[in-house]
């Protein structure tokens, strides 16, 4: 299915507050990241969808930098990442046309480029502003990524799948790491599972309000064809490095 910025930017907005006491997966991918990165010491980074700032206060843990950039298509994100960094630029707007002058040596992002209509001329860009000996690092999801919520409503992003990434990201950097696995998470109740994806912002699949028939009737099927009540995440991590 196709994304909608507007749609994405105000579910994500909604979910801001409740996002990390939810982001279990995210949690885990941002530190796999962090841990996958060449070295330690950066001059200029720039963050892309930094959100509430899952990724940035561990990150900012785990290395030394310069100049710090952090971009989010939500505004109201920067009232979360000034209670992180200190000295950091906020650069509001979509990822995907970001305006930003000169160069960084790591380009970094957590569970966002999903959401990009163009993964390929997205990685274009970034492969320009990727300094010489430079790190791209980000995380994204592979087509098993919700594979339960596709097989009952048929709403899914179009994931890539990591041989896709691979041939995409290689075109542009020397990919040093990438690695796909899936983690299930189990609920108690199907409402939860809604609760859950609302939390995380995943909503923004669908423009459509649900009523109480049609969650019911997605609560009942849930049940009956994934009795143990099961959400599936499927991860890919990408660390690439500046190519000629
Ligand atoms: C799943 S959250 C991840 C947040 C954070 N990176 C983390 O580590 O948890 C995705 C974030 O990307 C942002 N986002 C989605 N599409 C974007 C785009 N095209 N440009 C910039 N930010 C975007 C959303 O607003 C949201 O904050």
């Amino acid at each position: 299915m196709q994304t909608n910025s507007k749609l994405i930017k105000n579910q994500f907005k909604k979910s801001l507050d409740k996002y990390e006491q939810n982001a279990v997966v995210q949690v885990l991918m941002a530190d796999k990241l962090i841990e996958k990165l060449p070295r330690n010491f950066y001059t200029r980074v720039l963050e892309l969808g930094c959100g509430s700032g899952v990724l940035t206060k561990r990150l900012v843990k785990n290395i030394s930098y310069n100049k710090y950039y952090a971009n989010d298509i939500v505004e109201k994100s920067k009232i979360y990442i000034d209670t992180i960094l200190k000295d950091y630029i906020f650069l509001g707007g979509n990822a995907q046309r970001l305006q930003v002058n000169g160069i960084f040596d790591l380009i970094i992002s957590n569970a966002m480029f999903q959401w990009f209509t163009n993964l390929e001329k997205a990685l274009e860009y970034y492969k320009n502003k990727l300094a010489k000996g430079g790190t791209i690092a980000f995380t994204t999801f592979a087509p098993d990524n919700f594979k339960e919520i596709r097989d009952l409503t048929g709403l899914s992003l179009e994931y890539k799948s990591l041989e896709e990434i691979r041939e995409i990201s290689q075109k542009f950097f020397d990919v040093i790491y990438l690695e796909n696995f899936d983690y299930t998470m189990t609920f108690t109740n199907p409402l939860e599972i809604l609760a859950h994806m609302k939390n995380t912002g995943v909503n923004a699949l669908s423009t459509k309000h649900w009523g109480l028939k049609h969650v019911k009737e997605f609560c009942d099927k849930y049940k009956e064809i994934y009795p143990d009540l099961t959400l599936t995440y499927s991860p890919v991590i990408v660390v690439g490095e500046y190519k000629d």
